[in-house]
């Protein structure tokens, strides 16, 4: 029985056997995807090219990685550092929106899929590859993600998707492992949580975390200290922004990647970044994940300060909407639609000002705003003061504005009124 799912064709670009002879697979050293390595092989009689990106997940060793992938067959092995492309290019932007997510998820996972799917394409055709492969469920964002981006950008290639269709639970994989000399990491016996992570987070899926009801229990925190463990002593943090971007910390300039890393690595010592989430899926599904987050709960907060201040209040009423349908179209694996690279015409041409610096104090789990300065910002304290009166604001003219200001809405309200009595 196991396998049958995989031969019937739902979509067009869905492969069948027949049509396979060699398979980019997105590789990620792990079991799902070590064990789809061999799989591929037998059931398609294909060759595996194996391609697996450097994206900034912490603790990897990519050369056991590589080993592994030819080891279990696979004729070649990519190993690509994508981490400047990432920072640069993808979560760049992000910030720039203000991207969030149901109000509290970064989006480093629907951030690094179209990155990766890109990079199957270019590796598949340099390669020689009729299809790309994956190992993705059928009940999550990230099968979306790739598979519009490869259908996108490569309208010739295939895809499978063995997790959908092979029906092999975690217990017949460690088996099917065993039976083909795939070595298996770890202990067996308890199922590990579902990890994905990059720089810019990292996030954790199954086990308790299913139960709504259950408190997160301390062993799913790998990156962030638990806040009552953070040091007693607050610590400030100082990031510089140029046009919307962070480029320096604490005054050191630093290239996005490593200033990702240092802050995050601030904000996890004080118990930062933390967030329990529960998630409205594409598919329709709605699931909890526990989010480690360091760099971006510190990040984007200081983003938004800064952009607050030198906007005016009608750019500070507009772009939350625009950042929202960013944050909603990304995502829902929609990277390649205009509407986003339209979003990002606004986003660059507001943040064209967002220069200047914005202090955090870190203590216990809070990252709190304490101090900001920019040379474009919207403020004046000569005018915004309580200790003088007079100067460039007359206090004189308030009355007038406040007459004209509200003449619609007592009008309505004497209208509505008047008809009850
Ligand atoms: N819920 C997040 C998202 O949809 C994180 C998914 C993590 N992916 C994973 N394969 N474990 O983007």
């Amino acid at each position: 029985m196991s396998g049958e799912g995989a031969l019937r064709k739902t979509a067009s670009y869905e492969a069948v056997p027949g049509e396979v002879g060699r398979v980019l697979l997105l590789y990620s050293g792990g079991l799902d995807t070590s064990v789809m390595l061999k799989w591929i092989q037998d059931r398609y009689e294909a060759e595996v090219v194996a391609l697996t990106v450097n994206l900034g997940q912490p603790g990897e060793d990519y050369e056991v990685i590589e080993g592994k992938a030819l080891h279990l067959g696979a004729v070649e092995c990519h190993v690509v550092d994508a981490r400047e492309t990432f920072a640069r290019d993808y979560v760049g932007p992000a910030i720039r929106a203000n991207a969030l997510y149901g109000g509290g998820y970064p989006l480093f996972t629907a951030l690094g899929r179209p990155l990766i799917a890109k990079l199957a394409v270019e590796y598949a055709r340099r390669s020689g590859c009729d299809t790309i492969a994956h190992g993705c469920t059928g009940k999550g964002n990230d099968q979306v993600r790739i598979e519009a981006t490869v259908m996108t950008l490569a309208p010739e290639l295939k895809v499978i998707a063995p997790v959908r269709g092979w029906q092999m639970g975690r217990d017949e994989e460690v088996a099917y492992a065993r039976e083909h000399g795939i070595p298996v990491k770890g202990g067996t016996e308890v199922a590990p949580y579902s990890i994905d992570d990059n720089l810019w987070g990292r996030s954790s899926e199954g086990r308790w975390i299913e139960d709504l009801d259950h408190a997160p229990e301390d062993d799913v925190f790998q990156l962030v200290t638990p806040p009552e463990q953070a040091p007693d002593e607050p610590e400030e943090v100082e990031l510089e922004f140029e046009r919307g971007l962070p480029v320096a910390v604490d005054g050191q300039r630093l290239e996005l990647v490593e200033l990702i890393e240092r802050v995050a690595a601030i904000g996890a010592r004080h118990g930062v970044g933390i967030v329990d989430h529960i998630e409205d899926r594409i598919v329709g599904l709605k699931v909890r994940d526990i989010y480690e987050v360091p760099a971006a709960a510190i990040v984007l907060p200081a983003h938004a300060e800064l952009e607050k201040l030198v906007c005016t209040i009608h750019q500070n009423q507009f772009k939350p909407g625009l950042d929202r349908q960013w944050a909603y179209l990304v995502y829902a694996g929609l990277w390649w639609e205009p509407l986003r690279e339209d979003l990002d015409a606004y986003m660059d041409a507001v943040n064209e000002h967002v220069s200047g610096t914005v202090a955090l104090k870190l203590y216990k789990g809070t990252a709190r705003v304490v101090r900001r300065s920019s040379p474009n910002a919207v403020y004046d304290p000569a005018l915004a003061t309580f200790a003088e009166s007079g100067g460039l604001f007359s206090q004189q003219a308030s009355p007038g504005f406040i007459e004209l200001w509200s003449l619609q809405s007592r009008m309505a309200w004497r209208v509505r009124h008047a008809r009850d009595g």
